[in-house]
């Protein structure tokens, strides 16, 4: 464990960032600690219509007779940009209902996919879906922090629930999410795109078929330069919406990546934490999490995660004693390059469209709700993936390594 133990001074080195200790964190997760008064609430409430949000051109055609109907939570950038035409072009499912606080965008929105106006609800009459038959499936695409709630809400109208990443912001909600599925007899899946899109697909079939030989490391890089903002504006940077910042909103595909990849889950975990002074954006989050973790096999994972580090970078890679895969854009929404080096020589793989990520993934859930398929990517999932991120935070906080 030396390497993990010179984490802290090897971060150093490597942002040139001043490091300081995380305040915020010590004693309590990021859910619990408090946002300050200015920041956006930690309640649904309405939000404009997203800048980069584009509505289809024409009407989806009319659902198949077996479609899932799903009613739509938050109508925000990746709802309308990605969620809502992924449900429409998914063959078993379709866009039933929409919900949200801006009612002038939600009928905005539902006349671009033909809903009629009693297929639009609000965050104050969410209880009247336990009546709608139209409805089957609740998508929660609401901030982080809004996850637990208003998945609870949905499993008390008697409806599934697929919600996005991050499950939630701390162990506890998690549990209270997968305790509501059971108690409402309804399934839970969480919104992992990656199980779906091909590129991460055949890298999970060529670590199982040992490609690379045994692994020793694998190296993940999610980082971006977030334009100016700050906690009254975007709930991307408010704790209490988001938890710690980039890990749980982009760091977690390289988390992931790392444990499908690798097939293990860590034993020890050591993280350190950056939060630049000064800066309205990361007032309440962090900038960057650089975590190292250390499988039972031996093999160690070196994760870097920010929202303060340009070029940005989507970069997964594979280090083993008989091979490397490098995956370079890896986790995107599209433009993914994958290649595999094996005995010095490297081949270019492409094995598919990852644009089918986002429907696959909707009807991967239709196929749960009416043919009892195993999920993918369960409520356990999401949860141990919470446990993980808490650990992360653990380490940094207390400076220590965290023995799992
Ligand atoms: N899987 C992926 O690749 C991916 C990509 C992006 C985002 N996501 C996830 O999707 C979720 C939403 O992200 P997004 O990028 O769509 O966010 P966004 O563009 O900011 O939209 C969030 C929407 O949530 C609603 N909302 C309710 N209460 C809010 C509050 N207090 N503050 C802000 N918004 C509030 C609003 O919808 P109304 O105005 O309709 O009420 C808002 O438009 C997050 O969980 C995020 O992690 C996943």
């Amino acid at each position: 464990m030396t390497d993990f133990h010179h984490s802290r001074r090897r971060f150093m080195q490597l942002s040139g960032a001043a490091l300081i200790a995380p305040p915020l964190l010590t004693g309590c997760s990021p859910a619990q600690a408090a946002s300050s008064p200015a920041s956006l609430p930690r309640k649904a409430i309405g939000m404009p219509f997203p800048s980069w949000g584009r509505l289809p051109d024409t009407i989806p055609p009319a659902p198949k007779e077996d479609s899932v109907g799903f009613a739509v939570v938050g109508l925000g950038g990746y709802a309308i940009g990605q969620v809502m035409p992924a449900l429409a072009k998914a063959g078993r499912c379709h866009v039933a209902a929409v919900v949200s606080g801006n009612p002038d965008k939600a009928a905005r929105v539902a006349s671009a996919y033909g809903l009629p106006k009693d297929a639009i609800y609000n965050y104050d009459n969410f209880d009247e879906l336990a009546k709608d038959d139209r409805v089957d499936a609740i998508y929660i695409v609401l901030p982080t922090g809004l996850h637990a709630d208003w998945t609870e809400k949905a499993f008390a109208v008697g409806k599934h629930v697929l919600c996005e990443k991050p499950m939630a912001l701390s162990p506890q909600e998690g549990e209270r999410m997968i305790s509501a599925s059971k108690r409402a007899g309804r399934k839970l899946m969480i919104a992992y795109r990656c199980h779906f899109e091909p590129y991460n697909l055949h890298a999970m079939d060529l670590m199982r078929d040992k490609a690379v030989g045994t692994i020793k490391t694998i190296e993940t890089f999610q980082h971006y330069r977030m334009g100016p903002t700050s906690p009254s504006e975007n709930w991307r940077v408010v704790r209490s919406l988001a938890g710690g910042g980039a890990l749980e909103d982009y760091g977690i595909y390289g988390l992931q990546a790392a444990l499908y990849l690798s097939g293990e889950t860590p034993s020890h975990i050591r993280a350190v934490t950056e939060q630049p002074a000064g800066d309205p954006r990361f007032a309440e989050i962090f900038a960057s999490v650089r975590t190292e973790m250390q499988f039972p096999s031996g093999a160690t994972a070196s994760l870097f995660t920010s929202y303060d580090s340009a070029p940005g970078r989507n970069r997964v890679s594979v280090h083993g004693d008989a091979g490397t895969l490098l995956m370079d854009p890896a986790t995107g929404y599209g433009g993914h390059k994958m290649t595999l080096t094996q005995g010095g020589k490297a081949k270019v793989l492409k094995p598919g469209d990852p644009s089918v990520q986002f429907s696959r993934q909707c009807a991967h859930f239709a196929d749960a709700i009416l043919d009892d398929v195993e999920i993918r990517t369960p409520g356990e999932m999401g949860l141990r993936d919470i446990r993980l991120i808490d650990a992360i935070y653990t380490s940094a906080a207390e400076d220590r390594v965290v023995t799992l």
